[in-house]
């Protein structure tokens, strides 16, 4: 691990995050995604390690270099992202970044589905579970702060207050995913810290701004429960 643990706002505590998409197969070699590069959980992951904590992320298939210092957990479908996630506890925060698919096929095929007589296949889903709920809700080992995003294209605060009570975790990061928002795949973000204390909007800025802002607000959160 890197030679920030030890040191650092955050020495002493673990600090564990999902970052990109989740992969939910149709057959062996196709698949449902969500749109998602791992920037900003991959971020957060970093600013967390140059904190001084020690980190797990459990990361999807993504494009971008695992951070160093960092432990990183690789996981296609949401199922092996909960099963990672809840074999990582205990925690002392955890920040779930990933975007993961709500829905994964029912009827997952064995072999490759074949064209045939020009009639597409159709697939029908089941719901995946929810790793933010399932980790917020816990009784036991539910880590001290718990923290959620919120993708959104249209009423942003509104949705992202729903989904803070909905899901019981301390607070949610919302932010706008409109194609016209510029987060999606890009580098900057304009993010709304929503609790229940209100809502806080920061300036559109880095990724890494974000996650190092993130970060040290977390410390702080943490310090005062
Ligand atoms: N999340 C999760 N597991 C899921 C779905 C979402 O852990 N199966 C987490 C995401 O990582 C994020 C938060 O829940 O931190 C909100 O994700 P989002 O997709 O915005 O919310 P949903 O509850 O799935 O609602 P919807 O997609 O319908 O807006
Ligand atoms: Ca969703």
């Amino acid at each position: 691990l890197g030679g920030a643990v030890g040191k650092g706002p955050l020495a002493g505590k673990h600090v564990l995050i999902t970052s990109g998409p989740t992969h939910e197969a149709i057959d062996p070699v196709r698949y449902i995604a969500n749109r998602s590069s791992g920037k900003q959980g991959h971020a957060i992951a970093a600013a967390a390690a140059a904190a001084g904590a020690r980190v797990t992320l459990v990361s999807g298939p993504v494009g971008v270099a695992d951070p160093a210092g960092v432990a990183v957990v690789k996981v296609q479908s949401a199922r092996e992202m909960v099963a990672a996630v809840e074999k990582a506890l205990p925690a002392d925060i955890a920040i779930f970044a990933a975007a993961v698919a709500d829905w994964r096929v029912d009827n997952e095929g064995g072999q490759k589905i074949k064209k045939k007589g020009g009639k597409p296949p159709s697939l029908t889903f089941v719901e995946n579970p929810d790793i933010l709920a399932t980790i917020a809700q816990r009784k036991a080992k539910r880590p001290k702060l718990v923290i959620g995003f919120a993708a959104e294209t249209e009423k942003v605060i509104e949705h992202a207050q729903a989904k803070l009570a909905r899901k019981g975790c301390d607070f949610i990061v919302a932010n706008d995913v409109s194609p016209t928002g510029g987060a999606m795949g890009g580098d900057t973000n304009r993010v709304h810290l929503v609790s229940a204390k209100g809502v806080e909007t920061w300036p559109s800025q880095s990724k890494s701004d974000v996650a190092r802002q993130l970060v040290a607000r977390a410390g702080e959160m943490l310090a005062k429960k």
